[in-house]
């Protein structure tokens, strides 16, 4: 997309925007009505535990979708979509306060790398020297290293921008990770474009250079409830993938090497099912991920955009197709929720399998795995990868 950057506080159509209701104190509204002028309002969110300020961006789409998103690891931290019959819910989980993503945060709306998804006992070797990272998670016992490590992009305040190009509206983010930032090789500069188009697109485009060897996957983590967050399980939303293939994990969710066929297991997904359906179903690859937390390798492998999943809640009417250039989806039905998380609704917590993330990427562990395609950015190369998530109702 090409972009054309305002300057400024608050953009284009916050008049319209107080007068129609399209923002409240206390952020984007559901009451906000269709064919509201597109625009971006930014106001301060809060602050770091170390102080550092954080800005949040009401983007109005000009179609009705609402996202207030933070530079704090450019989390979406609502993100408002019409149900059938037009109203309004907020249907991702996240947090009201900084601290919140701070204290407790599994990844909620966040933006992720250095590398998305796990790499086996935080090692890897790439040009014969071997590197090691942070183990900052252990499924099955077995310590790997999650997400970019302890402080991944996720707890990074970004540098953002406002955008406005036509119709649409957005931010662009960047950040430079530091040579051996995390214990990865190489300067890393990242440059993330969010966009919100006129069609209720959430527009995703990532960017990354370095000036030594490294692996690089970037992903988005939001969560979905179509039926609201903090309303119940998403076991009943239904879900496709167009993915004929995944890849097994061991118990410790690190892939095997295998690449095996879905059909005739519940990991088929390459027509509508719901989540819960099969979900308990005596399955070792279930039993591991306590549920689905597991990577599909798509059938578009042509580094285009094309689609990924679709995701559908009947009662509401919402969907969701994800479109993507990557070539693997990790989705990830929310096992690790409890009750113990508070929601964004006060006096409400969230419950077990209460969102599920659909997370494009290239495969977890593909550094160790040489049959995966390669996540190494080189100097002098770009790399590049968009994600679409587009919302519609049926
Ligand atoms: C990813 C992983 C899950 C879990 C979540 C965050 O989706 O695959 O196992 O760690 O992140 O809670």
């Amino acid at each position: 997309m090409k972009k054309r950057m305002i300057r400024g506080t608050v953009l284009a159509c916050v008049a319209a925007a107080a007068v129609t209701g399209c923002t409240t104190d206390k952020g984007a509204s559901a009451e906000m009505s269709k064919g509201c002028e597109p625009s971006v309002v930014v106001k301060p969110f809060g602050k770091t535990k170390d102080g550092q300020l954080v800005q949040q961006y009401t983007l109005t789409g000009a179609g009705g979708v609402v996202m207030d998103v933070i530079d704090y690891g450019g989390k979406v931290v609502r993100l408002y979509t019409p149900d059938r019959s037009g109203a309004k819910t907020d249907i991702t989980l996240g947090f009201n306060t900084v601290g919140g993503y701070e204290t407790q945060d599994p990844y909620f709306g966040s933006l992720i790398g250095r590398f998305g998804n796990r790499i086996a006992s935080g090692k890897f070797t790439l040009d014969g020297k071997t590197y090691t990272l942070p183990l900052n998670n252990t499924p099955g016992d077995m310590p790997c290293s999650l997400h970019g490590g302890d402080k991944g992009f996720n707890a990074y305040v970004w540098h953002s921008e406002p955008l406005s190009e036509g119709k649409s509206v957005g931010i662009k983010f960047t950040v430079t990770s530091p040579d051996g930032d995390q214990g990865y090789p190489g300067k890393l500069d990242v440059t993330v474009h969010y966009w919100l188009t006129p069609e209720n697109v959430w527009r995703i485009e990532y960017e990354a250079v370095t000036d030594k060897a490294t692996p690089v996957n970037l992903t988005q983590h939001l969560y979905f409830n179509f039926k609201g967050e903090a309303e119940g399980s998403i076991l009943d939303h239904e879900l496709t993938l167009f993915a004929d293939r995944m890849t097994p994990v061991n118990k410790g969710l690190i892939p095997t090497g295998q690449i095996v066929p879905v059909k005739g297991t519940p990991f088929d997904f390459t027509t509508p099912w719901a989540i819960g359906a099969r979900i308990n179903a005596d399955n070792e690859q279930l039993r591991f991920g306590g549920g689905y937390d597991h990577n599909w390798v798509l059938n578009n492998q042509s580094g285009k955009l094309a689609p990924a999943a679709a995701l559908y809640e009947k009662t509401t009417g919402r969907y969701l197709e994800v479109w993507t250039s990557e070539p693997a989806i990790q989705f990830y039905c929310g096992n690790f929720l409890t009750d113990q998380v508070p929601s964004k609704k006060p006096g409400k917590n969230l419950c077990y399998r209460g969102g599920l993330a659909l997370e494009t990427q290239h495969s977890p562990d593909s550094p160790n795995q040489p049959s995966f395609p390669s996540t190494i950015l080189r100097p002098g190369a770009v790399y590049k990868s968009v994600t679409e998530y587009r919302f519609g109702v049926k």
